[in-house]
């Protein structure tokens, strides 16, 4: 195995998108930023340089980090924020991973334009299950405000109204012909006729589920958040944010110019960007005609709030044998999640522009999750310093009702707090996601850090849990990070806690996750903490 150095180096530079400059956080002036290449077994060493204004940290998503959640990255959970021209190296081995992965940053809404793909080869050799590609190409979807996305994210909180949508989507940080000023910087793929193309398709848009598609080619989608599916054809995918899809492609086409194109699934009743980001796929043999500009064909999308066409698509994705899904479950979560509105106390006050004299909150099981200040969760556990969190995270919610919407304003009022919840190291766990419904239906889709879990069952209304276990699919359900939580519908997942540390659970949609869409799991071996997790590095940052 071979170890990878890497130094980020963070810092503004200026932008230039939608006819107008924008400074923006890059990492080594690249945007989308650097992509890492290991393979399974491989320690990555990555040195971060903060030049920029702001606090940030960094994380690697999906990267399981056993055992050493100091390079887990979100701040104030597992490290304090690197400061404004401060440092910090994290420092982690891949172990038995492989596929497609990303990292972003974990400060407020940085991650709008600091993000890039992490690649897992497989070791050394070993090989893909399927016929080695003629080209591999990361295909990073993503969102752009003509506006600093940090001030958008501010304005908000101190409104406490919704943040404005975003202007435009991007492939591979480019926006592409249908939007003003991009057309000539549109992203462009060359593929030979005949040849098969892999795609890696990360989501690291911050607030939106989408679809994808390419003209006239169908995808084989093969993984999704870098374990193996059962492959399978399809025309279009539909991926939420912090999400990744891995699919082949074949140029079996006339040869042409065709548009691949990504815009929003949205179910939720209010605004959203129902813009369409393009890149071009184009056939060597029609380049060389230069001048003749040919007019790519367009695919087929399903309709922004086409619910069906995103459940079966979702529903088609199975691990490719039977897999082994804890079957006796020693911890059994109920969680609600959903939006929220807190009642201001000057509801006249520049802070309260939430609907009807309130601000925007959002909770699971009535719990908005309070990120600390004075020190990371992981710090003060490590350190035995009291008072920065409690761990009676309740493991049902508090009052159960109807979730499918028309439930009294008294129960959209959650209430504030940093409480995790504790797993004993080794146990089987499962937790049931239910959207609320609450203010809207959504679709939040649910990232846990430090595992991977199996997606064993998912419905629409409420979960019953009478009857719906039986349906469960413990024989070869999907293996991922980061699952969504159908609008107005649950999610069920099951996992074994073998990793100790503290791991955050959020919903992957940014306006959410600021207003409380969080909690942290506190997995403790039994043995005592100081021989479960390893040391913090040296140079890990305080608060
Ligand atoms: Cu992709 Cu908590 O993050
Ligand atoms: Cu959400």
């Amino acid at each position: 195995a071979e170890t990878h150095y890497h130094e980020f180096v963070i810092e503004a530079r200026p932008v230039k998108r939608l006819c107008r400059t924008h400074s923006s956080i890059l990492v080594n002036g690249q945007f989308p930023g650097p992509t890492l290449e290991v393979r399974d077994g491989d320690t990555l060493v990555i040195k971060a340089v903060n030049r920029a204004r702001y606090n940030i940290s960094l994380h690697w998503h999906g990267i399981r980090q056993l055992r050493n959640p100091w390079a887990d990255g979100p701040e104030y959970v597992t490290q304090c924020p690197i400061p404004p021209g401060g440092t910090y190296t994290y420092r982690f081995t891949i172990q038995d991973q492989e596929g497609t992965l990303w990292w972003h940053a974990h400060s407020r809404w940085l991650r709008a334009t600091v993000y890039g793909a992490l690649i897992i080869y497989p070791k050394l050799g070993s090989a893909y299950p399927f016929p080695m590609p003629k080209k591999e190409v990361p295909i990073l979807l993503g969102e752009w405000w003509d506006r600093n996305p940090m001030d958008v994210l501010q304005q908000a909180l101190f409104t406490g109204a919704a943040p404005n949508v975003s202007d435009a989507y991007t492939i591979n940080a480019q926006p592409g012909d249908l939007y003003r000023c991009s057309s000539k910087e549109t992203t462009k793929f060359l593929v030979e006729a005949g040849e098969t193309i892999l795609l890696r398709i990360i989501n690291s848009a911050l607030n939106q589920e989408l679809f994808y598609a390419v003209a006239n080619h169908k995808l084989t989608v093969f993984a999704v958040d870098a374990s193996y599916v059962k492959p399978f054809a399809t025309n279009f995918i539909m991926i939420a944010p912090g999400q990744t899809t891995d699919v082949l492609i074949t140029a079996d086409q006339k040869p042409g110019h065709y548009y691949m194109a990504a815009h929003a699934y949205n179910s939720a009743n209010a605004p959203f960007d129902n813009t369409t980001t393009t890149a071009i796929l184009e056939y060597t043999s029609c380049s060389a005609k230069k001048g003749q500009s040919m007019k790519p064909i367009f695919p087929w999308l399903p309709g922004f709030n086409d619910t069906g066409s995103a459940t079966a698509f979702t529903s088609q994705l199975r691990s490719p044998s039977k897999v082994e899904v804890p079957t006796e479950i020693d911890e059994s979560l109920f969680f609600t999640v959903g939006l929220g509105l807190i009642n201001c106390r000057n509801p006249n006050s520049p802070r309260c522009q939430g609907p009807n004299g309130t601000r925007f909150a959002a909770s699971i099981n009535n719990v908005s999750f309070v990120f600390p200040r004075r020190n990371s969760l992981m710090q003060a556990y490590y350190q035995g310093q009291p008072g920065v969190f409690t761990t009676d995270f309740p493991p049902v919610p508090p009052i159960q009702f109807d979730y499918t919407g028309n439930v009294s304003r008294g129960l959209w009022q959650p209430v504030k707090a940093t409480k995790l919840f504790k797993l004993k190291f080794g146990s089987t766990v499962q937790i049931v996601f239910q959207d609320t419904s609450i203010v809207t239906v959504e679709n939040h889709p649910m990232h846990l850090h430090g595992y991977e879990f199996y997606v064993i069952g998912s419905g629409f209304g409420n979960f019953d849990p009478r009857n719906d276990p039986a349906k469960f699919n413990l024989v070869d359900p999907p293996r991922r990070n980061t699952i969504g939580t159908p609008p107005g519908g649950w999610v069920a997942i099951r996992f074994k806690a073998d990793n100790p540390g503290i791991w955050l659970l959020h919903c992957h949609i940014d306006t959410h996750l600021p207003w409380g869409l969080a909690m942290a799991l506190l997995v403790e071996n039994g043995v005592g903490k100081l021989q479960a997790v390893q040391a913090p590095p040296l140079d890990l940052p305080r608060c």
